[in-house]
């Protein structure tokens, strides 16, 4: 039998993922670092970068402080990215609107945080955002942007090869 004879699944070749941090992760290595760590949002960057280029995808990462920019992301990011992973910060706690652009897009997202939102005060176990999301990774410092974006891709793999 030649291998063009045997089926193959469907899969992503190279998944292009938006990486979107919310308010106030610009200041990531000087704010409140015992809370979120002294990692930058550059460095952050890079080692997303880094990683994709690991495991075969591609990653955007963009910072915003406005709501309505990350809207305006999120819809833009109709046919062009596969998935998303997304550090809303406060926003998370808050916003109906970023939770029904992500519902409204239909591409997979991952929510992220640095710290263990669980453990924090109770306005912060609430996540508007998470309910759309397909998971959350929370309470990893800066590695949980690393294992929101495995995740992810392990999902997308998934999610394109329903026999695995
Ligand atoms: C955060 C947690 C939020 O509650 C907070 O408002 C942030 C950062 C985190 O990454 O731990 O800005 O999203």
């Amino acid at each position: 039998m030649l291998p063009s004879d045997t089926v193959q699944p469907t899969e992503i070749l190279m998944a292009r993922v938006l990486v979107l941090h919310g308010p106030n992760l610009n200041l990531l290595g000087v704010r409140e670092p015992a809370i979120y760590g002294r990692t930058t949002l550059p460095e952050i960057d890079d080692a997303l970068a880094a990683l994709a280029t690991e495991l075969g995808a591609h990653v955007e990462c963009r910072q915003s402080n406005h709501e309505g920019v990350l809207l305006d992301w999120i819809h833009e990011a109709r046919g062009v990215f596969d998935g998303i992973v997304i550090n809303p910060g406060a926003l998370t706690h808050t916003s109906l609107a970023l939770a029904d652009a992500i519902a409204g897009v239909a591409i997979p997202t991952v929510e992220v945080h640095l710290s263990n939102v669980h453990a924090r005060e109770p306005i912060r176990r609430r996540s508007f955002v998470g309910a759309k999301c397909v998971g959350s990774v929370s309470g990893f410092g800066a590695a949980s942007y690393t294992l929101g974006l495995r995740a992810l891709l392990d999902y997308l793999t998934r999610a394109s090869s329903p026999l695995v």
